[in-house]
């Protein structure tokens, strides 16, 4: 991750200045004296670039003077709407366009403790890459940013500001790492030993295999992982904060929240086979279980005073020729049971099975659970918005509110009796398939009947988890999805 100091204001000597700009403000004390040091060669350049400070939007200046190897303005846009959100763009624009420079320091005076804390996340998400797999690359062809360091009277306050932000960017990373390994690394075992190093941060993690979800009856979960010569797994991690931590006397009993993720290590469809054109996509199909290892990660890194428990379903959904069947029937964890019409509506049939165990081990505040299930969500929404379902207006009104202030847009899907109509089964309790009208609301539909009365919400992140072009604070490729948005679900309403 970008190594992000917080230092006294000063005009830097030497490396890369990043200068702040707003609509209708003035100029503060370092851009005064850099473009005094440097004959008003910033004043200049703005004007001949007929720079307008929006949000996000840079000029840069190369070689000044002063020892300076370049100077970055960045417009932040009017003072009175910098958010948290908007100084992370911000943040993340300029580091877009220091990728040349190793080292960086930014005139941050203007930036409360909190708002340049949020700068700082928004470069550091940016400056995300996945490269553990590229070995023949010239080292002069790397993105350089290393160090950024932010300037400003206020910075021990920003320092501890960030310390905070800092666990959230990297459970961010960490669900971006996960979604970016390919499959034949990441498999469900590999995936279980990942969360079994986060004990490290406080975390208890159990990890159940096959023979343990067999003996409980984990029927959906187990029938789609049969195919796959890699083994399924199911992972708890536990994450007591409340009550101050470990230093509590009294082991309160509170109900937690409740993290569900499908973790489909690749999805071939199974029988139900794939076409060939962009399979290699579905190895992002663990990003649920990716989010809530990564969002688990967060709470646990800043120390989070609130207890919850996430829970992924890791299987590899295979054909051959001990795969599932079309037309078999499966019985879930629940005792229902399921006829598998299409063995690619695998998603569902593991959230099935860990949902119900979710809520009858924990009896949880909440559920909600996250995963890539269905494209008809992908052809509803596109790729700015995830889907989400419930049956709890107050846990919806929440999820929206904070997808609006973290960027993670979500937006609320209907359910209803008739799209539940469409998951009939003349042999079974209900089929795996509804059909292709609604096909994300009767995938939510199907995971309903596993809910039993939680509130609970699901998040179809089918179009949010990749991304295909750099954006903001997220460059291409796994995006993390859902880890800021539910971290602040948690610190905004369910932290003690
Ligand atoms: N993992 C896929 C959904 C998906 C598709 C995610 C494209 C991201 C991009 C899921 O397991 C799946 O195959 N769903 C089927 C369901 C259908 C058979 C009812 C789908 O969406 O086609
Ligand atoms: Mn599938
Ligand atoms: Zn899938």
């Amino acid at each position: 991750m970008l190594d992000i100091a917080f230092a006294r204001s000063a005009l830097p000597k030497s490396g890369a200045l990043v200068l702040l700009a707003e609509e209708e403000g003035g100029t503060d004390a370092i851009r005064a004296a850099a473009d005094n040091a440097i004959g008003n060669a910033i004043s200049r350049a703005l004007e001949a670039a007929e720079f307008k400070p929006r949000p996000g939007k840079s000029c840069t200046i190369l070689a000044p003077g002063a020892g300076l190897s370049r100077i970055v303005v960045v417009g932040i846009g009017k003072r009175s709407d910098l958010t948290p959100r908007v100084a992370e763009e911000v943040g993340a624009a300029a580091a877009a366009a220091l990728s040349r420079e190793p080292t960086a320091s930014v005139a941050a005076a203007g930036l409360s403790a909190e708002l340049a804390a949020a700068f700082a996340a928004g470069a550091a998400l940016r400056s995300y890459r996945f490269d553990r797999y590229r070995t023949t690359e010239k080292p002069e062809d790397r993105p350089r940013l290393a160090k950024l360091t932010l300037l400003s009277a206020d910075h021990a306050a920003a320092r501890e500001a960030w310390t905070v932000m800092r666990a959230v960017v990297e459970g961010v990373h960490l669900a971006r790492d996960l979604v970016s390994e390919p499959p034949n690394v990441l498999n469900p075992a590999e995936m279980a030993e990942r969360c079994r190093a986060l004990s490290s941060l406080g975390l208890k993690v159990e990890v159940l295999g096959p023979r343990e979800m067999g003996k409980l009856g984990f029927g959906a979960l187990m029938g789609v992982a049969q195919g796959s010569s890699n083994e399924p797994r199911m992972v708890v991690m536990h994450w007591h904060g409340s009550s101050g931590g470990g230093k509590g006397k009294r082991a309160r009993t509170v109900k937690p929240l409740a993290f569900v993720g499908k973790g489909v290590t690749f999805d071939t469809g199974g029988i139900s086979i794939k076409p060939a054109a962009g399979m290699e996509d579905m190895k992002f199909d663990m990003a649920g279980a990716g989010t809530v290892i990564g969002l688990m990660a967060a709470l646990a890194g800043r120390g989070a005073k609130v207890d919850a428990v996430g829970l992924v379903g890791l299987v590899e959904n295979m054909p051959s020729g001990t795969a599932q069947r079309p037309g078999d029937v499966v019985k879930t964890y629940s005792g229902q049971t399921v006829e598998v019409i299409n063995t690619d509506a695998e998603g569902r049939l593991v959230l099935a099975d860990v949902l119900w165990y979710c809520q009858e081990k924990f009896d949880p505040r909440f559920m909600i659970d996250l995963a890539t299930l269905t494209g008809a969500m992908v052809i509803s929404l596109g790729h700015d918005y995830a889907g989400f379902f419930s049956n709890d207006d107050e846990l919806a009104q929440r999820l929206h509110a904070v997808g609006e202030a973290t960027g993670e847009k979500v937006w609320r899907m209907p359910m209803g009796e008739a799209y539940d109509k469409q998951i009939k089964s003349d042999i079974a309790d209900m089929k795996n398939v509804g059909g292709r009208p609604g096909g994300a609301i009767t995938a939510a539909q199907f995971l309903l009947r596993f809910v039993n009365d939680k509130p609970w919400a699901h998040l179809d992140i089918a179009g949010t988890a990749w991304a295909s072009k750099d954006d903001a604070v997220v460059p291409k490729g796994a995006t993390g999805f859902g880890v800021r948005l539910l971290d602040r679900l948690v610190a905004e309403h369910y932290e003690s």
